[in-house]
């Protein structure tokens, strides 16, 4: 189903194309990433935790990325300022995602919109969705390289409704698979169908 009030989020959208990644594909990357059913329930575990504190979350990183100019350019428009309108549209879909990660049944649905992800992150169909005209081009080696971020920082968050050490420690490490995976899927829209 799509959820249409948050602007731009085309999740299970009729338009969206097919993930050139097969289900088979997926199935022996979760394979390699040893994303099991166990990673699964603690995933949702995870949701219900972080649930309430996306936003957070998402300043958070913005906050990293904002500290860093080599990122923060990403988000500028064509003056050189950063585009607040163009970040708090994709704040939205970011706080959403983080929801989709714990909580969606990761099918071919879900296989569709990863390649749409990886897309909006690169010459394709960067800034389209919003249409503006920051830079148009994210290289790979930057979203690969954040997820370094994502995951060392969402720990204190997981710890914060009470939970025993050692669920904090596989919630976190469901999470950190699942953001492997994710970003690993983007990484195709990158690349051509033999290097991947
Ligand atoms: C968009 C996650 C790395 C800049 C997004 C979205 C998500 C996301 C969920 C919204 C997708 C949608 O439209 O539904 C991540 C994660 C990363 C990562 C998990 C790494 C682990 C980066 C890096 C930058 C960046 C390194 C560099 C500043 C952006 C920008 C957009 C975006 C500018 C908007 C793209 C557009 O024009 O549609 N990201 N991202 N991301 N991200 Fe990332």
């Amino acid at each position: 189903t799509v959820v249409d009030n948050i602007a731009g989020y085309s999740y299970g959208a009729q338009e969206l194309a097919t993930s050139p990644v097969t289900m088979k594909d997926l199935d022996l990357l979760k394979q390699t990433i040893t994303l099991d059913s166990e990673d699964s329930r603690y995933l949702r575990m995870a949701g219900d935790v972080l649930e309430d504190q996306t936003d957070s979350l998402v300043n958070l990183w913005r906050g990293v990325i904002s500290s860093m100019p080599h990122l923060a350019y990403y988000f500028k428009d064509k003056q050189g300022n950063v585009d607040e309108e163009y970040k708090a549209k994709v704040k939205e879909r970011f706080k959403q995602w983080i929801l989709d990660v714990c909580f969606k049944p990761y099918d071919q649905e879900w296989l569709n919109y990863q390649h749409e992800i990886g897309l909006r992150h690169m010459y394709t169909k960067k800034n389209k969705t919003d249409a503006v005209e920051a830079p148009p081009h994210i290289p790979m080696r930057y979203v690969i390289a954040f997820t370094a971020v994502v995951n060392d920082t969402i720990k204190p968050f997981l710890a914060k409704k009470g939970h025993s050490l050692g669920v904090i420690e596989k919630m976190h490490k469901a999470w950190c698979k699942a953001v492997l995976l994710h970003v690993t899927l983007w990484t195709r829209a990158y690349c051509d169908d033999e290097g991947w």
